[in-house]
């Protein structure tokens, strides 16, 4: 593992598309202060990138731009990408090479997305804000892998005469790329304090292995691996009764871990849980690696206007500190971490300045402003 000095760490900030550079900019600014209270010197690289980057430049993202990530940077936070009629030639989303870039060439094996609501925070469902599930009872970490699965660079359409007749994706599973994102989950669930239901360590397997092979692997190797860690219990759902149990009861789950699509989809439900996309972190992590990202996307409806939630962006952040913190073993960044996320739950609890997604009004120069003030 690379070794940072210990009073500076290097942060490649990637705002990317639409509400990214937004955000992003709150989110740094926080990290800064949480950082510099712990005598800790944050030095950045701005890169430039994403869909509306390749519609002006013909590239997403400059040259160079991946070894920075990969070389000098400790870190990674990136806003988002996408951007409406940025797509390649090739139909993908325009930016997503840097994303995918990022998880493949960075082996970011390990997509981290905590789900916890914080009192105060309404759920925006049937059109009214209105409390839904008991703060106490979510506070649970999907991960989803990352590197494999649907996300496997192995597609393929049959074109004939300019008519697409056939197209393909593969789904490709493999007991390494299980394996390593199982241990992941069983370690991060040794670290916390068990589901809220009964303060029991568990981990959940989501797959669908009653009709897919991929997924009975990845199950059996979550057996094996389960073995390791005798205090956790093990359980499975498949996918589909997961998703009725996560919303039913979310006091039941404490860590769950599934493949990438599975991952991808059941995670958006888990924000739904802790108040929307707004606030839903997520970070991606490999051996050496991490990147640091809000689970929302780029909210062309939003951009621009400079009221997106920048909640999400700034837990991020926090991850990112705690995760310097821990595997680079410099212990006043997880304070840090720790005091950004007091703030928010503080500014959250207070109520008076929140984002348009949370049913306030505040703009996402004020809500970042309320977790700086929040911080003091
Ligand atoms: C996510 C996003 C991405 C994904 C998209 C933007 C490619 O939905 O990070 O969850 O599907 O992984
Ligand atoms: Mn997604």
């Amino acid at each position: 593992m690379k070794k940072a000095a210990q009073n500076s760490i290097k942060i490649a900030v990637l705002p990317g598309d639409g509400v990214g550079p937004e955000v992003v900019p709150e989110a740094m600014a926080v990290t800064r202060i949480a950082a510099r209270a712990e005598g800790i010197a944050i030095k950045t690289k701005e890169v430039p990138c994403g869909g509306r980057y390749w519609q002006e430049t013909g590239q997403e993202w400059p040259d160079g731009a991946f070894e920075t990530c990969r070389d000098w940077a400790d870190a990674i936070l990136l806003g988002a990408v996408g951007w409406p009629g940025a797509v390649l030639p090739n139909g993908d989303l325009a930016g997503g090479g840097v994303l995918f870039g990022l998880r493949f060439g960075l082996d970011l094996f390990a997509n981290v997305r905590p789900a916890k609501l914080y009192p105060g925070i309404p759920h925006h469902v049937n059109g009214v804000y209105q409390e839904i599930w008991a703060p106490e009872n979510v506070d649970m970490v999907l991960i989803r892998e990352n590197t494999e699965g649907c996300y496997a660079p192995v597609h393929g359409q049959l074109t004939r005469g300019g008519e697409t007749e056939v197209a393909v994706d593969s789904r490709i599973i493999t007991r390494k790329g299980s394996e390593r994102v199982i241990r992941f989950a069983f370690q991060i669930a040794k670290r916390r304090k068990g589901a809220p239901e009964d303060g029991v360590r568990r981990v959940t397997c989501i797959d669908k292995a009653n009709v897919m092979a991929g997924c009975r692997l990845f199950r059996s190797v979550f057996g094996e691996v389960a073995e390791e860690f005798p205090g956790i219990e093990k359980e499975y759902y498949y996918v589909d009764a997961f998703m009725q149990a996560l919303v039913r009861r979310p006091e039941h789950f404490d860590v769950a871990v599934s493949t990438n699509m599975l991952g991808d989809i059941a995670t958006d439900l888990a924000a739904v849980l802790q108040g929307g996309m707004g606030v839903a972190p997520s970070g991606e992590m490999g051996a050496n690696h991490a990147l640091f990202e809000g689970v929302h996307g780029s909210a062309p409806d939003l951009a621009g206007q400079g009221v997106a939630n920048p909640l999400a962006a700034i837990l991020s952040a926090a991850m990112m500190l705690e995760w310097l913190g821990r595997t680079r073993r410099i212990p006043g960044l997880g304070r840090a971490a720790r005091r950004i996320e007091t703030a928010v739950r503080r500014v959250v609890k207070e109520g008076k300045v929140l984002p348009g997604d949370l049913g306030g009004q505040a703009s996402t120069r004020q809500v970042g402003l309320a977790v700086q003030k929040a911080m003091k």
